[in-house]
């Protein structure tokens, strides 16, 4: 009832963060957090999926098992890169001894068909100076300084989050450079998955962004109400270091489940993200309904990043429209009821009037606008507790137009073209979905096509 029909969930067992994601010959290789075994966070190893289109995927075999020394307590996140037509993939290997002390080892493993993968074992731990949560490498080649460059999350020994690089000429041998970026205070006491990301803005100049996953944020303002969430930051990155021309980090999503995005640049060269829309508290996660279908947790559509007016865009890739039917085109003023036949769909509101309105869907989830003070509200019931509770963010530019992905139990907003998210699950019971709104507005609505 809950299983989803065009975003990448696990058959079973639990899902999380996105890992090596690469276009390796032509295809898409989205590789997964998955634990096979159950509904927790133990046995993780890399599930992967294949496809030639983004769109439709076949699983294959799981790429990397948590059976050797150096990762026998999870083939924990990594990524991907491609080099002299070999597929090399980087993790962490997360290794626990009989007193439960943690150590690291940074592993590679490659491919030379993209199905089947030999492990190469550890190519080294962690630096002085830091705990042993250091992990989640994310590899790319950095054409200014010629050689590949490795982020990766860390913990100072002062237990406060940091980023720190290492380099390679050939992908094997690796040298710690350090820190590649400090906030003025300590934000958060680990950083998870970090990525660069280089853009062009609107005038062509080149940019970098930051993006992490900071963990032990108290809330400030409208940001940071999740147990962990993901920010951005935009600015250079030159010399080994990230130099940040943002005041400070933004939240890259405004809804409850998005956490550990990882992006990768496809062979026509646009940038695109992944995220693990599962990150709860574990009151939440150990009441999901999907328990009852032996699954937990998926990913988001693929989006594609931008940089426009100083912020990061993201929007669903162009692709996904091929999955979609047009069925209705209607202008709405005021009270509107409407009724679809399935959950799975695209939904557009374009042209929309500067005004208070309200918009339920699916008797589940309500978005509220207050047009005076330019703050978007999405409201849900928390599952856990039975209470309502919701999440707020301001559109500095108004509101013009929403796009409203549908998929059984999981939500993706994408408000004007992408300048701010909200991504959520919701459990509804209605076996139809229902919209009701009073704003004036024009509403396209594409069914999924089965
Ligand atoms: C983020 C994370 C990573 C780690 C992986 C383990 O969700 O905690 O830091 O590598 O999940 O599954």
């Amino acid at each position: 009832m809950y299983q989803l029909k065009y975003h990448l969930a696990p058959p079973f067992g639990l899902l999380n963060d996105p890992n090596g994601l690469v276009q390796f010959r032509g295809k898409y290789h989205v590789f997964f957090q998955w634990n096979q075994k159950g509904l927790t966070h133990a046995n993780k190893s890399w599930g992967h999926y294949v496809s030639d289109d983004m769109l439709h995927w076949e699983l294959l075999p799981p790429a990397l098992e948590p059976v050797d020394w150096y990762d026998k307590n999870g083939v924990y996140s990594g990524s991907a890169i491609v080099k002299d037509d070999v597929l090399y993939l980087f993790y962490t290997g997360n290794v626990k001894d009989e007193n439960d002390i943690r150590f690291t080892y940074q592993c590679l493993a490659t491919s030379t068909d993209g199905v089947n993968f030999k492990k190469h074992g550890p190519l080294f731990t962690y630096p002085e100076g830091y705990t042993a949560h250091v992990r989640d490498p994310k590899v790319w080649f950095d054409v200014k300084s010629n050689c590949y460059h490795m982020v990766l999350g860390a913990q100072l020994a002062n237990e406060t989050g940091d980023t720190i690089l290492y380099t390679s000429n050939d992908l094997i041998h690796w040298e710690f450079q350090g820190s590649i970026f400090q906030l003025e205070k300590p934000f958060g006491y680990m950083w998870e998955c970090p990525d660069v990301v280089f853009l062009k803005d609107e005038s062509n100049q080149q940019k970098a962004v930051f993006i992490f996953s900071p963990q032990g944020l108290e809330p400030i303002g409208y940001e940071y109400h999740n147990i962990h969430q993901t920010a951005y930051l935009i600015g250079q990155y030159a010399q080994q270091k990230f130099e940040m021309t943002a005041t400070h980090p933004i939240e890259l999503d405004r809804g409850f489940e998005f956490y550990a995005p990882q992006t990768f640049v496809t062979d026509d060269g646009r940038t695109v993200l992944y995220a693990w829309m599962g990150m709860m508290e574990p009151e939440k996660e150990e009441t999901m309904p999907t328990i009852a279908e032996n699954w937990m947790h998926h990913l988001s559509v693929p989006r594609e990043l931008t940089i426009k007016n100083g912020k990061l865009y993201q929007f669903p890739i162009n692709e996904l429209n091929a999955l979609f039917e047009h069925k209705l085109f209607l202008q709405v003023n005021g009270d509107t009821a409407l009724q679809f036949d399935q959950y799975a769909s695209k939904i557009d509101l374009v042209d929309i009037a500067t005004k208070d309105f309200t918009l339920t869907l699916a008797n589940a989830v309500t978005v509220t606008f207050n047009a005076t003070q330019q703050l978007m509200t999405v409201t849900r019931m928390n599952w856990a507790t039975q209470q309502q509770e919701s999440r707020t963010c301001v559109l500095e530019n108004g509101l013009q137009s929403l796009r409203l992905l549908v998929d059984q139990s999981s939500l993706e907003m994408f408000i004007n073209d992408g300048e701010e998210v909200f991504s959520l699950r919701y459990f509804a019971s209605d076996e139809k979905l229902s919209l009701q709104t009073n704003c004036d507005a024009t509403i396209i609505y594409y069914e999924y096509k089965n």
